[in-house]
């Protein structure tokens, strides 16, 4: 776990390693298969990462980049996670277009359907039939004031699923914005080699210590499922979110 001073400094310290271990992936594996958060916390590392040193020094072409959540809204609507990304981060980066997955929203598809698809693709790009779980490089997660992580929200049916690696879900009245949800499921983020949690603000402290002091409390705080992961977990907080700590 790493307290950064503020906000600028966690997204340069996030960048800084998303660089380091894509580099490593890459010399290992040929490349690196990450998953993106949506939010608002990771807007700055994605826009970091376009500057330099990072946007030469990352080999983009040999980066797959998924979705952990995506809303159901188009693709080029405000309220898109993929919009979001494309904006600040893919449209000013060398990377191949077949190099990016996101989830396809197609309005004649129910969203169970549109899961399932996602689902083919990630298995698609990863050679892998059930029931085997793709392992990502890397996963990018942020962390919900109501303790959720991707789009896995409190009491969710995704906290049960054991063999589906995307779920159609309905987010708790309130959320904003309240549509429909995709989301990754617990056995694929539980799979991933790394994840990296991003907490920001001092309105997320107290959510944070709970997730962090009630690991097992997983039906009510979302997030605490990846407590039990150790070392895999790279927590990155900046100062006003760890005063809960
Ligand atoms: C989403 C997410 C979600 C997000 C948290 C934190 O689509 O909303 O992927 O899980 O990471 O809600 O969001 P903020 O960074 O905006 O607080």
């Amino acid at each position: 776990m790493e307290v950064l001073q503020d906000p600028d400094k966690l997204s340069l310290r996030a960048a800084e390693l998303f660089a380091t271990w894509a580099d490593a992936s890459i010399k290992d594996r040929g490349i690196f298969k990450v998953a993106l958060a949506g939010g608002n916390t990771p807007k700055k590392m994605y826009s970091v990462l376009t500057n330099e040193p990072f946007s030469s020094r990352i080999q983009w072409d040999k980066i797959d980049i998924f979705f952990g959540d995506e809303r159901l809204v188009p693709l080029n609507h405000p309220d898109s996670n993929f919009h979001m990304i494309n904006e600040i981060l893919l449209q000013n980066i060398p990377i191949p277009k077949v190099n990016i997955h996101p989830v396809s929203i197609v309005s004649d598809k129910n969203p169970q359907e549109i899961a399932v698809n996602y689902e083919k693709d990630i298995r698609s790009v990863f050679n892998i039939a059930p029931p085997d779980i793709p392992a990502f490089d890397l996963i990018i997660l942020g962390m919900g004031k109501d303790g959720h992580t991707a789009s896995i929200f409190p009491h969710s049916k995704a906290l049960m699923e054991t063999k589906l690696l995307a779920l159609a879900v309905e987010p708790p009245l309130n959320t904003v914005p309240g549509c429909l949800r995709i989301t990754l499921t617990p056995p694929i983020l539980l799979n991933a080699k790394r994840l990296m949690v991003l907490v920001s603000g001092l309105e997320k402290a107290e959510m944070l210590h709970k997730v962090l002091q009630e690991p097992n409390n997983t039906d009510e705080l979302p997030l605490s499922i990846i407590c039990s992961l150790g070392d895999r977990v790279t927590w990155l907080l900046d100062s006003f979110a760890a005063r809960g700590k």
